[in-house]
């Protein structure tokens, strides 16, 4: 999703505007640009595509001046194009926005009639052209902004730089995120402190509502009411280190490939492994899970599939009735929140528009809210009652993969802690479960062996034009995410299905071209699959079974293909097999050419609904 960066700066600000937008690459873009003071006059270089080609507009026509702001642009209104890339400029502002301003239309038709004319199709120069109006009736530079940003509705963050004003930038945030960064002798802002790292650690995040002025170094934040507020500046852990892809080809490679170290690090945070019991360090939450009348679970995408397999977990081993819903239709949904319930969401970015939406409705609903993230500062970590970390580090491929089994990890350690808690789980029952969790990672470190074998399998599936994914218990949810994955960096169409759903319509689809990927432990279920398998081949199907020794054998021979994977605790199944699920996505892609860590059309982090 599109990425902010602003600097009040001391030195040639285009060099330090690109970094800032290099770093921000990761969230999904499909144009970038930046705009400076030179001399008091803004100018400004955009370019549709990825930075490389910014750079190579910058190249041609180099950019001076000290003061600037930059954008990566996901379109939502108006196609990638440099017309409605961003900045934004008319001859007295520039601006670069992230959100959508809902009002757009009434405001353009206004402007439109007061003699402004557009030159974009999107909803962002409405702004332009509104904070151009006020200037032009004498406003202030910084009154403009907060007037015109009075005047919008919608969810947004926006920098903004005025013709004649060196040294000043004006921000405002209201449900997009907006970060400032503190530096010695420069101010910045940015969509997150990863941007800013290079630059400084010292960062404030900004409230809904918020306006913030950088005159240099000076900055000053205005509350909603307009009354001077402080925001707690915080230390970063942010690295300024471009994350890089540590000799792997992509970094969805290099991510699948982390998870046994990430995975082990997130267990090591919720459990004992010389007790072999579950140790939060969040303690209050063993007591708002002793005695949750209902547990909710909310997310998007892949962190609403961890979320679906919680569900099980929840359900088995802590007796615990639990309701999931996506984000999107959970806060519009008008859910019925028992008292006492909690409200559990997930989230890797932390931004999420819906997900966090629908935290603060379940709050507002007396929910007590609990928050699994991936980014500490995040909007979510911070407006949640109680914050349980994921340790994956940067996840930088728009597909997630690492932050996914991380999910997983806490949910699981959570599960177990409630089931003690609420008298359901024996200590010896824990000992065993927590052993099973500590042994995940391991298990997929002996699994990369196979890596080769999904590669040339891979190679030889990605010219299939539908792919459905079974599985049966916790397993159904990984079926979903592994259609969502393969979907998402190869653009071939996906599904995922409980295996027993299959007689009830999916077969229809099944003949010879249909690749199904069959995700099944040797468990208590294990005969079931195992039948709708012999359905899925009677029909010419190619099945490709994920299993371990005991399941590859005991379904004999009829397989196309079998991707075998170490025995492991049913329970925690989903932890090991989410990586060959992951793995086939990425050659499946890999063969088809498709780009890998920014597929068309998707963001990293999706902060607008
Ligand atoms: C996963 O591969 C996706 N790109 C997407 O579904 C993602 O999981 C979803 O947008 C939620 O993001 P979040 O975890 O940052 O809230």
């Amino acid at each position: 999703m599109c990425g902010i960066i602003g600097i009040a700066g001391t030195q040639d600000a285009a060099p330090q505007l690109v970094e800032a937008l290099r770093r921000l690459e990761y969230r999904g873009y499909d144009s970038a640009g930046i705009a400076t003071l030179v001399e008091g006059r803004i100018e400004r270089r955009r370019s549709p595509g990825k930075l490389t080609q910014l750079d190579r507009v910058l190249q041609q026509k180099p950019l001076g001046g000290r003061t600037g702001i930059g954008h990566t642009r996901w379109a939502t209104h108006g196609a990638p194009t440099e017309s409605n890339a961003h900045p934004h400029a008319s001859r007295r502002v520039a601006l670069v926005h992230n959100g959508i301003i809902e009002n757009f239309r009434e405001l353009r038709s206004a402007l439109i009639a007061k003699g402004h004319h557009f030159e974009s199709e999107t909803d962002t120069e409405v702004a332009v052209h509104l904070v151009t109006d006020l200037l032009d009736q004498g406003l202030a530079p910084v009154e403009a902004a907060r007037e015109a940003v009075r005047q919008l509705t919608g969810a947004y963050a926006l920098a903004m730089i005025f013709a004649g004003h060196e040294g000043l930038v004006v921000g405002a945030r209201k449900g997009s995120p907006l970060a400032v960064g503190y530096g010695d002798v420069e101010a910045y802002l940015g969509s997150d402190a990863f941007a800013l790292a290079p630059f400084t650690h010292r960062v404030a995040y900004l409230d809904d509502g918020d306006v913030v002025v950088l005159h240099g170094p000076k900055v000053e934040i205005f509350d909603s009411a307009g009354q001077p507020v402080q925001r707690q500046i915080r230390m970063t852990t942010a690295s300024a280190g471009l994350v890089d892809k540590a000799g792997y080809r992509h970094f969805m490679a290099k991510e699948i490939h982390e998870q046994p170290e990430v995975i082990a690090h997130t267990l090591a945070h919720y459990l004992d492994p010389s007790a072999l019991v579950v140790q939060l360090r969040e303690p209050e939450v063993i007591e708002v899970l002793r005695h949750a009348s209902r547990l909710t679970i909310s997310a998007c995408g892949t962190a609403f599939y961890a979320g679906l397999i919680g569900k099980y977990w929840f359900e088995r081993l802590a007796r615990l009735a639990v309701e999931a819903d996506v984000a999107s239709e959970l806060r519009y949904r008008e859910p019925v929140y028992p008292a006492g319930g909690v409200a559990l969401f997930i989230s890797q970015s932390g931004e999420t528009a819906d997900t966090l939406a629908a935290l603060r409705d379940a709050k507002a609903s007396g929910q007590t809210t609990i928050a699994v993230v991936n980014v500490p500062e995040s909007s979510i970590a911070r407006e949640a009652d109680i914050v349980l970390p994921t340790f994956a580090g940067p996840e930088i491929g728009v597909a997630s993969t690492k932050a996914f089994t991380c999910q997983l990890s806490v949910l699981a350690a959570l599960a177990i802690a409630a089931g003690r808690a609420r008298g359901v789980i024996e200590p010896d029952r824990e000992h065993a479960l927590v052993a099973s969790l500590l042994e995940i990672p391991r298990h997929i470190v002996e699994f990369m062996t196979q890596e080769e074998t999904v590669e040339a399998l891979g190679g030889d599936l990605a010219k299939a034009r539908d792919v459905l994914y079974l599985g049966r218990g916790v397993n159904f949810p990984l079926a979903m995410e592994g259609a969502l994955k393969l979907k998402e960096i190869s653009y071939i169409h996906a599904e995922g299905y409980a295996a027993g759903e299959m007689k009830h319509g999916p077969i229809a689809l099944i003949d010879e071209n249909v690749p199904v990927i069959v995700l099944a432990p040797h468990d208590t279920w294990f005969e079931k699959t195992v039948s709708n398998m012999q359905e899925t081949m009677a029909r010419g199907g190619k099945v490709i079974l994920i299993s371990d020794v005991a399941g590859i054998a005991a379904a004999g021979e009829a397989a196309y293909a079998n991707i075998p994977v170490p025995a492991v605790d049913p329970t925690f199944a989903p932890l090991l097999y989410a990586v060959p699920v992951q793995m086939l996505a990425y050659y499946m892609a890999l063969a088809k050419g498709t780009d890998v860590d920014q597929p068309r059309n998707l963001a990293k982090s999706v902060t607008v609904e």
